[in-house]
């Protein structure tokens, strides 16, 4: 969220956004599940223009051993950003955004996955970023949440991201790059569906205390758009014959 004065017109006179989108209107979002051969799990991911590939390791044994926990299996979770990701070259080391980013997935998922189970283990959650066009978190975690799933991990819910915001002083679903930039507010919410449980939220931009209310209500809604989605896709690999 820049927050910058452009002379983009987010939000037209017909309530039509800059991509066309309604206000209440997530962009295609697209999830497959299973589809690499070598993890464990795995899932891809379109959300717009947002092209991610989530694949997961584990339970697996800890190295370094000192960082096990006797009591419970721990979460490992990297999001990075290949160098053609983004219009400018990215460098592929870690970078302080995809630090942080990998840390508050991780914080998202793992009141769903049931680590207890698995002590002294790890699961190893790797997000690629490849192509990335606003809200890869929120894209990055679906497919994460979708790849844990597929790696037969037990979970007490899915975890599902849309991001919402503010545009124009109105209230939007799923903020994209354009919008990001020049919008004034973004909110990413990771959310459980079945526990009704938010796992993560994140608000860059200023609101007031009824659009922030209305900005939750708006992310969960997106959330249970995105929560469809992933079950379809795990449907589709795990139950093809039941798949018209
Ligand atoms: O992607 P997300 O909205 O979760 O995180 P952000 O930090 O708000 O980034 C917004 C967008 O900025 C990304 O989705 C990318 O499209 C873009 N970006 C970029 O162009 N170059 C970077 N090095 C990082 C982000």
């Amino acid at each position: 969220m820049g927050g910058r004065d452009t002379d983009m017109v987010l939000l037209d006179e017909n309530g039509i956004r800059c991509d066309g989108r309604k206000v209440d209107e997530p962009r295609r979002i697209m999830i497959k599940a299973g589809v690499l051969k070598n993890a464990n799990g795995s899932a891809y991911i379109e959300f717009g223009d947002n092209k991610i590939l989530a694949g997961v390791y584990g339970p697996r044994d800890v190295h370094p051993k000192h960082m096990s926990n006797a009591d419970t299996g721990i979460l490992r979770c990297r999001y990075h950003m290949v160098p053609f990701s983004v219009a400018e070259r990215k460098n592929p080391a870690p970078s302080r955004r995809e630090i942080e980013i990998s840390k508050v997935i991780r914080e998202a998922l793992e009141p769903a996955v049931m680590l207890e189970k698995f002590p002294r283990t790890a699961v190893d959650v790797y997000m690629e970023i490849l192509q990335a066009d606003g809200g890869t978190r929120c894209a990055a975690l679906d497919a994460a949440a979708v790849a844990l799933a597929d790696a037969g991990i037990p979970m007490r819910d899915m975890v599902s991201a849309c991001a919402a915001g503010k545009v124009a002083d109105t209230i939007i679903l799923d903020v994209n790059n354009e919008e990001d930039q020049a919008g004034q507010a973004d909110m990413p919410i990771a959310y459980m569906p079945n526990l009704n449980q938010i796992t993560l939220l994140q608000l860059d931009g200023v609101m007031s205390l009824e659009e922030y209310n209305k900005c939750i209500e708006v992310g969960i809604q997106g959330c249970k758009t995105v929560y469809a989605l992933q079950k379809k896709a795990l449907a589709e690999k795990y139950f093809p014959e039941e798949q018209t």
